[in-house]
C-alpha cells in the first residue's frame, strides 16, 4: 500500500544556517553534544557553528572530504567519534556527507569492532533505531539527502553498493540555505539540478507513487526546469530556486524512490565516471518515451517539464548539458560500443528497475543506451 510519511522540519532561504542554534535548542536535549561533519575545513569556520559553543553545546567538528563514502571510511569516522557519543550530528555538505552523518546516527551505541562487523550490521539492518538525531545542511542543490532516510555506502572491496536505511532516521531538521550552494561551479550546479529534476520525474511515475509525492514532484520540476536557464547564466537568484526544487524533489522521492533512469545510470557512473546528474538526465527522455503510455497524468508532467513530448525533452536536456560544457552522448563520454551489452545487463538494479511503471528488460535497456550513444 503506497503512503506518504516525512517528518523533517524544513527551513529554507538565505541565511537559514544562522537558525542552527535555535533549532538545536528546540530539541529539548538533556545534554547537547554536537558533532559537526563538514565537506571541508573551510565550511566548519561558519559563524553559525562557532556560535553553538556559546549556547551551551559541547561541539566537535570534523572534515570528511571524500565523495562516495566507503565502509572503511565510515568505520574510521565512527571509531574516531563514538566515544564523544553525540546527541546531534550536523552534516554540512553534499549527499556523501549527509549519507555519512545519518549513517553514524544508526551506528552509535553498538559495539562495532571492525569493518567486517560493520558490514554485518548493515547487511542485517539491525539498527534498532538511531542513537542520535541529525540535521542536514546541504551545500549542493541536487541529492535531496537532507529529507530522505537512507544512505548509500560503497564497498568496492566486495564490489557492492550498500544501503543504511531506517524510517526512524529522518533528519530532525533540514536547513536549506541557497547561499551555501553559490560556490558550486556551473557544471556541478547544472548536473546537480538535473539529478534533482530526475528524482521528481521518476517519483511522479514510480510504482510507489502517491498523491503527495506527485504534488511535490510537479512543483519541483517546474521550479528547476523553469529556472535552469537562469542558473546557466550565473544569475544569483537561481540558487534559491534550485535549493527549493531539490528539497521538494527530495520530499517527493523520499517515499517513492527512483526508477529506470537511476537504475540504468549506475553502471555508467561506475565504469565511465559520468557525473551522476548528467548520466541520469540523458536517460530521462528515452525512459519517458518507453514509459509514456503507463504514466498517469502525463500531460501535467510534460507541462511541468515545459515540453510537448519525449523528443522535445531530449533536445532540451542536450541543450542544457551543452551550455554547461558537458557531453550529450555516451560516445562523447568515452563509452565503448562493445560495452553496451554489459551496461544493459548491469543497468537493471534491484529496487529501482522493478519500481518502474513498466517492466524493463536487458533488450529495452540496450535499445535505450543505443538511442543516446
Ligand atoms: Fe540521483
Amino acid at each position: 500500500m503506497n503512503y506518504f510519511y516525512n517528518p523533517v522540519r524544513t527551513y529554507e532561504g538565505e541565511g537559514t544556517i544562522e537558525l542552527l542554534s535555535d533549532v538545536i535548542n528546540s530539541m529539548n536535549l538533556s545534554s547537547k553534544r554536537v558533532l559537526i561533519i563538514g565537506w571541508c575545513e573551510k565550511v566548519l569556520e561558519n559563524n553559525a557553528f562557532l556560535k553553538l559553543s556559546q549556547t551551551g553545546c559541547e561541539v566537535r567538528s570534523i572534515a570528511f572530504t571524500a565523495s562516495n563514502p566507503t565502509v572503511e571510511q565510515l568505520f574510521e569516522v565512527y571509531e574516531n567519534t563514538k566515544d564523544f557519543a553525540p546527541d546531534v550530528v550536523v552534516a554540512v555538505g553534499g549527499g556523501s556527507i549527509m549519507d555519512v552523518g545519518k549513517s553514524l546516527c544508526c551506528l552509535y551505541g553498538k559495539d562495532i569492532d571492525n569493518v567486517d562487523m560493520l558490514r554485518e550490521v548493515i547487511a542485517d539492518k539491525k539498527f534498532l533505531g538511531p542513537a542520535a538525531k541529525w540535521i542536514g545542511i546541504p551545500t549542493t542543490a541536487g541529492t535531496g539527502s537532507e529529507v530522505t532516510c537512507w544512505a548509500t555506502i560503497w564497498d568496492p572491496q566486495k564490489n557492492a553498493k550498500r544501503s543504511i536505511e531506517d524510517s526512524e532516521n529522518y533528519a530532525y531538521a533540514a536547513l536549506v540555505d541557497p547561499d551555501l550552494a553559490k560556490a558550486m561551479p556551473v557544471k556541478l550546479a547544472v548536473s546537480s539540478a538535473l539529478d534533482a529534476a530526475a528524482h521528481a520525474v521518476e517519483s511522479y511515475w514510480a510504482k510507489r507513487t502517491n498523491c503527495a509525492s506527485r504534488a511535490f514532484a510537479l512543483h519541483a520540476i517546474k521550479t528547476i526546469m523553469g529556472n535552469i536557464d537562469s542558473l546557466l547564466k550565473g544569475e544569483e537568484k537561481s540558487h534559491e530556486f534550485m535549493a527549493q526544487g531539490s528539497m521538494l524533489a527530495g520530499m517527493a522521492f523520499s517515499n517513492t524512490r527512483t526508477t529506470a533512469c537511476h537504475s540504468i545510470s549506475y553502471p555508467l557512473t561506475m565504469h565511465y565516471n559520468i557525473p551522476h546528474g548528467a548520466a541520469v538526465s540523458m536517460l530521462l527522455a528515452p525512459v519517458l518515451k518507453m514509459n509514456a503510455e503507463s504514466i498517469d497524468g502525463i500531460e501535467a508532467l510534460l507541462d511541468a517539464l515545459g515540453v510537448k513530448d519525449a523528443d522535445m525533452l531530449k533536445e532540451r536536456i542536450e541543450s542544457i548539458l551543452k551550455q554547461s560544457g558537458q557531453p550529450v552522448s555516451l560516445k562523447e563520454w568515452g563509452v565503448k560500443e562493445n560495452d553496451l551489452d554489459m551496461l544493459a545487463k548491469q543497468g537493471i538494479t534491484k529496487g529501482r528497475a522493478d519500481n518502474n511503471p513498466i517492466e524493463i528488460t536487458e533488450e529495452k535497456v540496450k535499445s535505450i543506451l543505443e538511442s543516446i550513444y
